[in-house]
């Protein structure tokens, strides 16, 4: 086990595309409990691969109170979602004390695979649904400030790099 680096924003390596994982061996076995060792540790509720700049498709989550719930989704795709949608507060450890409204949708089907490489498909809602759409951004490049106006973005990456500056 190990503590990954996380990545923080506006780290360009936040912006690669993950690749789909080829085949769900003892590499990502292992990647996959390290990322979930550094969720807990960080503490966070979500992370993606992108984000400890793996540029594969895997994100683990637990939105459990007694952190003992891990789900793991590799190669995670959006297979339907719905047209309704939602505001809700989102945060992320590569945006450290940034907490913002982020529209998505309500509902969204994700297809996976499991630890065993296993086909999966989850009809998420509510927490969930929000944290898979966060997630599944980052493996595409997109942390969720994106999705916030031009000046809340600018104002958070000069936050940010005041922050890390003073570190
Ligand atoms: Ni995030």
């Amino acid at each position: 086990m190990a503590l990954l680096n996380i990545l923080r924003f506006p780290d360009p390596r936040l912006a690669t595309v993950a690749k789909p994982v080829q085949a769900v061996d003892e590499r990502i076995r292992t990647l996959v409990r390290d990322m979930a060792e550094t969720m807990y540790a960080a503490p966070g509720i979500g992370l993606a691969a992108t984000q400890v700049n793996v540029h594969e498709q895997v994100v683990v989550l637990d939105l459990s109170e007694t952190k003992d719930d891990l789900q793991v989704f590799i190669n995670p795709q959006i297979v339907a979602q719905s047209v309704e949608t939602e505001v809700c507060e989102e945060g992320c450890l590569s945006v450290p004390g940034i907490y913002d409204q982020v529209e998505r949708s309500m509902r969204v089907t994700v297809e996976a695979l499991d630890l065993d490489g296993k086909k999966f498909k989850v009809e998420a809602d509510g927490m969930l649904a929000v944290c898979l759409q966060h997630e599944i951004d980052h493996l595409q490049g997109t942390v969720f400030v994106e999705h916030l106006s031009r000046l809340k973005q600018t104002r958070i990456k000069t936050r940010l790099q005041k922050q890390a500056k003073a570190l």
